[in-house]
């Protein structure tokens, strides 16, 4: 598939404040990567296609983020990516997700926002609830839900499998890992959506983040004056270095865990189900044989990187020649490091064979994600009970099947069957 290239060079323009580039950096290195935009393609991550061929390894995208910074290096290359997230002596997490900022908060987000040797003990309190085992416990439920909403379509032969259940389901399944109400299913839909689709529109952010702040601490306060087996109470009844945690560390956890656990489920659950109706030999491969599935899971995983992670440089080093200052951002561009041919052979293909597959959409070092595990097992079960009960479908003709930036998803995948 031909793919019009959509890198430009931005005016460069020296000093600081957004848009504008620190001295320091090579003007010759300055790009606006240009990929963000949404797209109808057929893999809507065919537009990083010629990344290698038109970006430099290492280059500066004037890139304004809300309240945070003017710009960030940027790394493409498998190796590199893999060294920004290892080397934690270099690169720090420090006010990774900052969205709370917008609104004026001052906690961190926990455990991503806090560096080693700290971080081990907020992983320490939450480690028990995301373990195989503590996953394996989940899965009765996660079969109740995802069946639940199948009954509701599978004799209609027709669903939307982005809007129907790739955007309930994993909620659901989040609302009982936490202890939240079911009936709170609605307006954390509402309000992680304007958090996490919006990434050029900081109103809609500060709509999201206060609203969810607002209640999220309201519920803090039943479940410390009614504690029960659920995580978020395990948070604000748990301990950290032998003392109870404070208010800043219990909305900080309990708030990135919201960000974290809902929508990245759902948005690859609805680049998945996209590319399955798309790709009729890859639903027949999973059909003869449903114990690819877990493979499959990664290969779809690594397909769609939905996130770019940043991190706040510590010391003045080089990266291929090119010197990166302290104080300066760097991007893990994922979206490029996925389909590094010196890493994954004929990286664009969808194979449920590769070994190994290790891929950053989960990150990598010591962030990478806490929710790896469930988020793992909800999209196999889901892949699996869709593929016993729903015959091979296909995009509903006419659909529209745009897939959207900011945290990458198909708001819609209308599917139809016979
Ligand atoms: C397919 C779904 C998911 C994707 C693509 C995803 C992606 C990521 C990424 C890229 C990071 C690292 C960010 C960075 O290093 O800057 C991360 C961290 C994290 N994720 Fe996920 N995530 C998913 C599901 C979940 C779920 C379901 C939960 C919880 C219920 C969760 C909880 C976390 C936590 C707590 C961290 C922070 C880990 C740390 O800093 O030690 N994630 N996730």
């Amino acid at each position: 598939m031909s793919v019009e290239s959509p890198v430009k060079e931005p005016a460069v323009v020296p000093g600081t404040g957004p848009g504008k580039v620190p001295a320091h950096v090579p003007p010759e290195l300055v790009r606006e990567p240009g990929y963000e935009g949404p797209n109808t393609l057929d893999d809507p991550f065919a537009v990083t296609v010629g990344a290698f061929e038109e970006l430099p390894p290492v280059f500066y995208w004037p890139r304004p983020s809300p309240g945070r910074y003017d710009g960030t290096w940027v790394v493409t290359h498998y190796e590199d990516i893999r060294d920004v997230y290892q080397k934690d002596e270099l690169y720090s997490t420090y006010n990774a997700a900052n969205f709370q900022a917008l609104v004026g908060e001052t906690f961190r987000m926990i455990p991503l926002a806090v560096d080693p040797p700290e971080h081990g003990k907020y992983r320490i309190l939450l480690n028990p609830y995301f373990s195989p085992r503590a996953v394996t416990a989940m899965e009765p439920q996660m079969r109740q839900v995802i069946n639940e909403l199948i009954d509701a379509f599978a004799d209609k032969g027709e669903c939307d499998a982005a809007y129907d259940f790739g955007r309930i389901y994993p909620v659901r399944v989040f609302l009982d890992l936490m202890g939240f109400p079911q009936d709170m299913l609605e307006d954390f839909l509402v309000w992680e959506y304007s958090i996490l689709h919006n990434f050029r529109n900081p109103e809609k952010i500060k709509y999201g983040v206060s609203h969810a702040l607002a209640y999220l601490r309201s519920f803090i306060e039943e479940v410390r004056a009614k504690p029960n087996d659920r995580l978020a109470s395990h948070i604000v009844h748990g301990q950290v270095d032998g003392r109870p945690v404070t208010e800043d560390e219990i909305i900080g956890t309990i708030f990135f865990l919201w960000v974290g656990g809902l929508d990245t489920v759902a948005a690859t659950t609805s680049l998945m189900f996209r590319r399955l109706a798309l790709r009729p030999d890859l639903q027949q491969q999973l059909r003869d044989k449903p114990e690819l599935i877990p493979d499959a899971i990664e290969e779809f995983l690594r397909v769609q990187p939905l996130v770019n992670s940043s991190r706040l440089v510590k010391q003045d080093h080089d990266i291929r020649g090119v010197r990166i200052r302290a104080g300066d951002y760097i991007m893990c561009y994922n979206l490029a490091g996925n389909f590094d041919p010196a890493e994954f052979e004929n990286p664009r293909e969808v194979r449920f064979d590769r070994t190994p597959n290790r891929h950053f959409t989960l990150a990598g070092g010591p962030h990478r994600c806490l929710g790896s595990h469930v988020a793992r097992r909800e999209m196999a079960i889901a892949l699996g009970e869709f593929l016993k009960r729903i015959p091979p479908f296909k995009l509903k003709p006419g659909a529209d099947r745009a897939a959207t930036p900011g945290l990458v998803a198909a708001p819609n995948v209308p599917v139809v069957w016979s």
